[in-house]
C-alpha cells in the first residue's frame, strides 16, 4: 500500500493514470488539481484536494501525508505558455520546485526518498532547421538540447532540477548525503488519448483531426501535410511511467529517458484517419508560429537507454494504436 500523489490529476495523463491505480487497487490516491476533479473520477481516488502548486498554502496541505510516489503532470503545454510566459514559468518551474521541496521535507521525515515522476517532453529539443531536423534522425537524450519555447525551456531546467535536488542538493552542506528525493523523467512524445483531448498543446493536431473525425466535423490542420515528431497512444504513456516508477534504483544509468512509439508525419495521420472514417474532411492550414514549433523539434527519438536500463518497450505502434485502441474506443465515446 502506498500512498501517492497526482498533481495535474484532471489532465489528460491524469485521467488515464487515476483510471490504472483504480484498476490496481490498494494504493492511497490523493489527486490535486487546479480544477474541481470530475465525479466520476474523484470516485477512483481517496482524496481530492484543490488548489494552485504555486500557492504555498496549498504546498502545506499537501505535506500533511507521507508520500512514497509523486506523479507531477500540472503544466501549462506549449501552445498555452507560448501565450502567457510569465505563468507557465510559475507553475512549470516554480510549481515543480515547491513540490521538490515538498518531498525533500517529507523524505527528510519519513527516511524514505520519495519517488518523484516528471513528465519531460520532446519540446526540450531545439532544431535548428527542417535539414538539419531531417538528417539527425532519432535524437538521443543529450543531443540538440536548445529548446524554442517556454514549455521547452522550463521542463529541460527542471529536468535538470531534479537531478540536482536528488543527487547533489546542498552539495556543501551537512545535509547532502541524505536522500530524499529519487527523480525519474520520462521525454514524452505527442500523446493521442482516445477519450480525451489535450489542451493547449502544439502536437494537438493528431488527437483533433482523429477525434473530429469520429464526430463526423471537418479538420483544419494547423501543420504542414510533411510535419513529423513522435506521438505515443495514452496507454503506452502511463504503462511507461508506472515501469519506470518501478524500476530498481539500481538499473537506472540517468534520470532522464527517452520513449518512442511511432512517428507520422501528418499526412500518414491523416491517412489513417481518412481509412477509418472515409467522409474526413481534413485541410491543411498552417499556423506559422505553431509550426515553428514542431518543426524545432525532434523526427523521432532514440530510447536505447529506456529499453537497456528498465525493458521499455511500446505496445502499441501506429497500426495497433488505430486499429486496437484509437478507432474501436474513440467510436465507442462518440457513439455514446
Ligand atoms: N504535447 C506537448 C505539447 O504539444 C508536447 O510535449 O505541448
Amino acid at each position: 500500500m502506498r500512498t501517492i500523489l497526482v498533481t495535474g490529476a484532471c489532465g489528460e495523463i491524469g485521467h488515464s493514470l487515476l483510471q490504472t491505480f483504480a484498476e490496481r487497487g490498494n494504493n492511497t490516491i490523493i489527486a490535486a488539481d487546479i480544477n474541481q476533479l470530475p465525479d466520476e473520477q474523484a470516485a477512483n481516488v481517496s482524496v481530492a484536494v484543490r488548489g494552485d502548486i504555486s500557492n504555498p498554502d496549498f504546498i502545506k496541505q499537501l505535506e500533511q501525508y507521507n508520500f512514497d510516489e509523486v506523479y507531477h503532470l500540472a503544466a501549462l503545454l506549449s501552445t498555452s505558455a507560448e501565450r502567457n510566459p510569465e505563468l507557465a514559468h510559475q507553475v512549470n518551474v516554480n510549481g515543480t520546485m515547491a513540490l521538490l521541496m515538498m518531498s525533500r521535507r517529507i523524505g527528510m521525515r519519513t527516511g524514505n526518498p520519495v519517488i518523484f515522476m516528471f513528465p519531460s517532453t520532446i519540446a526540450v529539443y531545439g532544431l535548428k532547421s527542417l535539414t538539419i531536423k531531417n538528417v539527425a534522425g532519432k535524437l538521443t537524450e543529450d543531443e540538440h538540447l536548445k529548446p524554442t519555447t517556454m514549455y521547452g525551456i522550463n521542463k529541460l531546467y527542471c529536468e535538470q532540477l531534479g537531478a540536482y535536488m536528488s543527487d547533489r542538493y546542498g552539495q556543501l552542506t551537512s545535509e547532502s548525503d541524505t536522500k530524499t528525493i529519487d527523480f525519474r523523467a520520462l521525454r514524452f512524445p505527442g500523446l493521442i488519448s482516445a477519450t480525451t483531448l489535450p489542451s493547449g498543446g502544439t502536437s494537438d493536431y493528431a488527437p483533433e483531426m482523429i477525434h473530429a473525425a469520429a464526430q463526423g466535423k471537418p479538420y483544419s490542420c494547423f501543420v504542414r501535410p510533411d510535419t513529423r515528431i513522435p506521438f505515443m497512444a495514452m496507454p503506452d504513456g502511463v504503462k511507461a511511467l508506472l515501469q519506470l516508477a518501478a524500476a530498481p534504483s539500481e538499473k537506472l544509468t540517468r534520470r532522464t529517458y527517452n520513449i518512442g512509439a511511432f512517428a507520422p508525419s501528418a499526412e500518414e495521420i491523416a491517412a489513417k484517419v481518412k481509412a477509418a472514417f472515409p467522409d474526413a474532411d481534413i485541410q491543411y492550414n498552417p499556423h506559422l508560429r505553431r509550426q515553428n514549433i514542431v518543426d524545432s523539434w525532434c523526427a523521432d527519438v532514440d530510447d536505447t537507454a529506456a529499453r537497456m536500463d528498465w525493458g521499455w518497450s511500446a505496445e502499441y505502434d501506429m497500426q495497433r494504436a488505430f486499429d486496437e485502441y484509437l478507432i474501436p474506443t474513440i467510436s465507442g465515446v462518440y457513439a455514446g
